[in-house]
């Protein structure tokens, strides 16, 4: 049985569908991402789980239990806000303590959890501090922590990181990511940045204009996108799109784009295709400078270290290739680019052939 329910939840706000009826299941003990780009209706989400916004149509069950129309008290959820929300006149023993003093439990008991959640999130040392007496990193604990001495059926964190500079971003993930492993707590995670989706997630639910737009493991979102959204925002650098025509030519069937010909006889399901137009995603890393299919100017190089972004104008597109650190070349050089099967993808119609 799924721990997290969700069936065909709307939600408009006036006259604007912010949700379109998404229906999602989370096990368990599951990290699942909730990712998107900005104002897609990642936190909407959250807040239709926490109760704090009311679904205008769907329902929400909870280990099995419908909580669609209960207060978001009776829910048993704990949400992590992006902006921390602590409270700035208690200390930060103060801060974990306050939801278990509301729920009346007694003074011993409280003082367990909260030294215990303290030393889990290493801030036992700071539990008379003020929040301005932290740094970024520290009160996004503290807010962690407020929300797991609740001990709570489901955590929900929105964007939870997007505050902290980039090297304590990726030491707060791999924290987050070992946290989770103890708790074995289930976690709906929202955010807009793809390498905290793919770095931290079981599960990832991509999310785009109010639709589930594919839900699947890291690998399976990245090697198998089910649509042009999922292929362009996943990636880095952007998968390279060209745009051209299956043709049939003496019993084989061709990608043609130009100058570029290729014929994918792996790809069968392209001959249902044969005369209409569709496009050819090609990951970055699917491409190496070498004798091969695609030919264009080379524009420049970008040497990152552990690799190097080699960018090539082919007609009116630019394609980007990686390539090794040895790598060399002249801007506005000839050069031909070798393709591997395996980082190819077609679509048409905006959706996976
Ligand atoms: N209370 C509200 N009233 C009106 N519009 C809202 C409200 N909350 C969110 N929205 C709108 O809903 C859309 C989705 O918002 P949100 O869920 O915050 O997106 P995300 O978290 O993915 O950035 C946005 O266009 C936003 O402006
Ligand atoms: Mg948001």
């Amino acid at each position: 049985m799924a721990h997290l329910k969700i069936n065909n939840l709307k939600k408009s706000f006036g006259n604007t569908p912010v949700i379109n009826d998404i229906s999602l299941e989370v096990s368990k003990g599951e990290f699942c991402i909730l990712l998107g780009p900005s104002g897609c209706g990642k936190t909407t989400v959250l807040r239709l789980i926490a109760g704090l916004e009311q679904q205008d149509r769907g329902e929400i069950f909870i280990s099995g239990r419908e909580v669609s129309n209960l207060s978001p008290k009776e829910r048993d959820v704990a949400m992590v806000f992006q902006s921390y929300a602590l409270y700035p006149h208690m200390n930060v023993y103060e801060n974990l303590a306050f939801s278990l003093k509301m729920r009346k439990q007694d003074r011993e008991e409280i003082d367990n959890k909260v030294q215990e959640t303290a030393k889990l999130l290493d801030i036992h040392e700071l539990l008379d501090r003020k929040p301005r007496e932290l740094s970024g990193g520290q009160r996004q604990r503290v807010a962690i922590g407020r929300s797991i001495v609740r001990d709570p059926s489901l955590f929900l964190f929105d964007e939870p990181l997007s505050n902290l500079d980039a090297i304590l971003r990726s030491s707060m993930r791999v924290e987050l990511a070992k946290l989770h492993q103890k708790l074995k707590a289930t976690i709906i995670y929202v955010t807009h940045d793809q390498v905290e989706a793919m770095t931290l997630g079981e599960k990832i639910v991509l999310f785009d204009k109010g639709t589930i737009q594919q839900t699947g493991t890291p690998v399976e979102v990245y090697e198998k996108p089910s649509n042009l959204f999922a292929a362009t925002f996943i990636g880095t650098p952007q998968i390279n799109l060209i745009t051209g025509r299956v043709i049939e030519n003496e019993g084989r069937i061709y990608f043609s784009s130009g100058e570029l010909m290729i014929s994918p006889g792996w790809y069968k399901s392209l001959e249902a295709y044969a005369g209409r137009e569709i496009t050819m995603g090609i990951r970055p890393e699917a491409l190496t400078p070498g004798e091969g299919p695609i030919t264009g100017t080379l524009e420049l190089i970008e040497h990152l270290g552990p690799e190097t972004l080699v960018y090539v104008r082919c007609g009116g597109t630019r394609i980007i290739a990686k390539s090794t650190p040895e790598f060399e070349g002249t801007p506005g050089e000839e050069i031909s680019l070798a393709i591997h099967d395996r980082g190819i993808h077609f679509f048409h119609d905006g959706n996976r052939i």
